[in-house]
């Protein structure tokens, strides 16, 4: 029910194809750190934060102190969780992050981006190649995909309690399993 509803809202506000792919990405990351974090029953919670977290991107672009604003407006009236709504806040610095949920979507978010990029780099294009090892390298690389802020990627060691490379491994396999819909 609450996916349904969190997909209405990023068909309502989303028209890029990649944000939206950005989206299902960050979603399938959180379900990913929830699983590997042991949030136990936090699953679906953490996937509609990912997923919901950048839905209005395009909506605010022109004046970004207002990012997750829509958003978080149109969720508060779909009913959801304030803790959901907190974290999608929580990545754009509008609410403090405080819940292991909300330090996730913050870490992940430019992890997502970075992961992207590096299978965008391959000949195939596809994430299937794409290993730890390569996303390290790319990760110290600081030309590449320079847009994947790395000082918040590495939030993961001190928030989340994960490596580095156990991080990126857990968001690279969750990536590996929407690779269909990321069209990656
Ligand atoms: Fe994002």
């Amino acid at each position: 029910m609450d996916r349904a509803v969190a997909m209405a809202i990023v068909d309502e506000l989303v028209q890029s194809p990649n944000i939206r792919k950005h989206l299902l990405a960050t979603e399938a990351i959180m379900r990913g750190l929830a699983r590997h974090l042991h949030a136990e029953g936090a699953e679906e919670a953490w996937g509609l934060a990912g997923l919901l977290h950048d839905a209005d991107y395009e909506a605010t672009e022109k004046d970004l102190d207002r990012h997750t604003d829509v958003v978080a407006e149109r969720m508060a009236k779909g009913g959801f969780a304030q803790d959901i709504i907190d974290a999608v806040r929580g990545h754009a610095d509008k609410a403090p992050r405080t819940s292991l949920m909300a330090k996730a979507v913050y870490a992940c978010d430019n992890a997502a981006g970075l992961i992207s990029a590096a299978a965008l780099v391959r000949p195939d294009k596809k994430l299937a190649g794409v290993t730890v090892d390569s996303l390290l390298k790319r990760f110290r690389e600081k030309s590449f995909a320079r847009g994947a802020n790395r000082e918040e990627i590495l939030t993961c060691g001190a928030e989340l309690g994960m490596l580095l490379p156990d991080f990126l491994n857990v968001c690279l396999r969750a990536m590996q399993g929407v690779s269909k819909e990321l069209e990656l």
